[in-house]
């Protein structure tokens, strides 16, 4: 089975854009959700784009913030200061990475953690770790959303995660602990890969090399989740870090690249501003 991460997003932002729809009787206005953008890299630039359509289709008013590249640390300091005084903004996100000149931990830690759609802010990462409620990174809350979707049993499971990123291998690690899987993280330094991979029922794969999981490292009947999004080195197209072919034909579900964990990464955006909004206004 092959699981569509843009089929699931379109249901996901079909019943956002009907929730929201109701925001302005209830609560007055629509959530608000900034990007801020440093530089003009293709790729930011591109995922930048996808995030202001996405909040459009389900009715998020989406402001984007395009700064130059050699725009100073002391002003995106001072932007997102601003974006946090700001009462009729509920999310904040500056796209990653940032120019060499910015410290990335200092600009995170400066977003009130209560607008972090991304998660990322370290209070948000504690709570996660602390198992209290928390904003969840968008790609490892999509991943978990994914799953259900296709209605994989999480609950004691193998589940292996390649990569140990603060953005995903982590926090996706973390999500399916949470939900009883028995989990290991793989890394650059892990010895005998295939050997530990070849026992996942779970494989989530999230280290940025294309087709770096060949068939011979994946069981069959697994459930295996792309998260790479890399360049063909052949063909120039994006391809995922899985031998998709190869391994399609012997994953029980398998997630394809383009059109898999991508777009609901950008989905878990919008439930996450939605979120920060709702808190937001039930609080008050
Ligand atoms: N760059 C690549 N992925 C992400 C993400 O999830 N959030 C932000 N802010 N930047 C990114």
């Amino acid at each position: 089975m092959i699981l569509s991460g843009k089929e699931l997003s379109a249901s996901m932002k079909a019943a956002m854009r009907e929730q929201v729809a109701d925001f302005p009787s209830r609560y007055g206005r629509v959530p608000h959700l900034v990007v801020i953008l440093v530089g003009d890299d293709p790729a930011s630039c591109s995922y930048v784009r996808g995030k202001a359509k996405a909040s459009e289709e389900v009715g998020i008013k989406n402001t984007t913030i395009t700064l130059e590249s050699t725009t100073s640390q002391e002003k995106l300091l001072e932007i997102i200061s601003g974006l946090n005084a700001d009462d009729e903004v509920d999310g904040i996100l500056v796209q990653l990475p940032l120019p060499g000149h910015i410290d990335e931990s200092r600009i995170i830690e400066a977003i009130d953690h209560s607008k972090d759609v991304d998660g990322f802010h370290p209070l948000n990462v504690a709570a996660l770790w602390n198992k209290q409620p928390c904003t969840v990174a968008c790609t490892p809350l999509g991943i978990i959303r994914m799953l259900d979707a296709a209605g994989v049993e999480i609950a004691g499971k193998r589940a292996v995660v390649i990569g140990r990123s603060q953005i995903v291998g982590l926090p996706a690690a973390k999500l399916l602990l949470d939900r009883n899987a028995t989990v290991t993280i793989c890394h650059s330094r892990t010895k005998n890969l295939a050997e530990i991979t070849r026992q996942a029922e779970i494989l989530v794969v999230a280290i940025g090399r294309p087709r770096f999981v060949t068939a011979d490292m994946v069981s069959p009947g697994a459930v295996v989740i792309d998260v790479g999004v890399n360049r063909d080195p052949e063909t120039g197209k994006l391809c995922g870090d899985v031998d998709f072919a190869a391994i399609e034909p012997k994953a029980s579900v398998i997630t394809p690249v383009p059109g898999g964990v991508g777009p609901m990464t950008i989905t878990c955006l919008l439930e996450n501003t939605i979120s920060c909004f709702l808190s937001k206004h039930k609080a008050l």
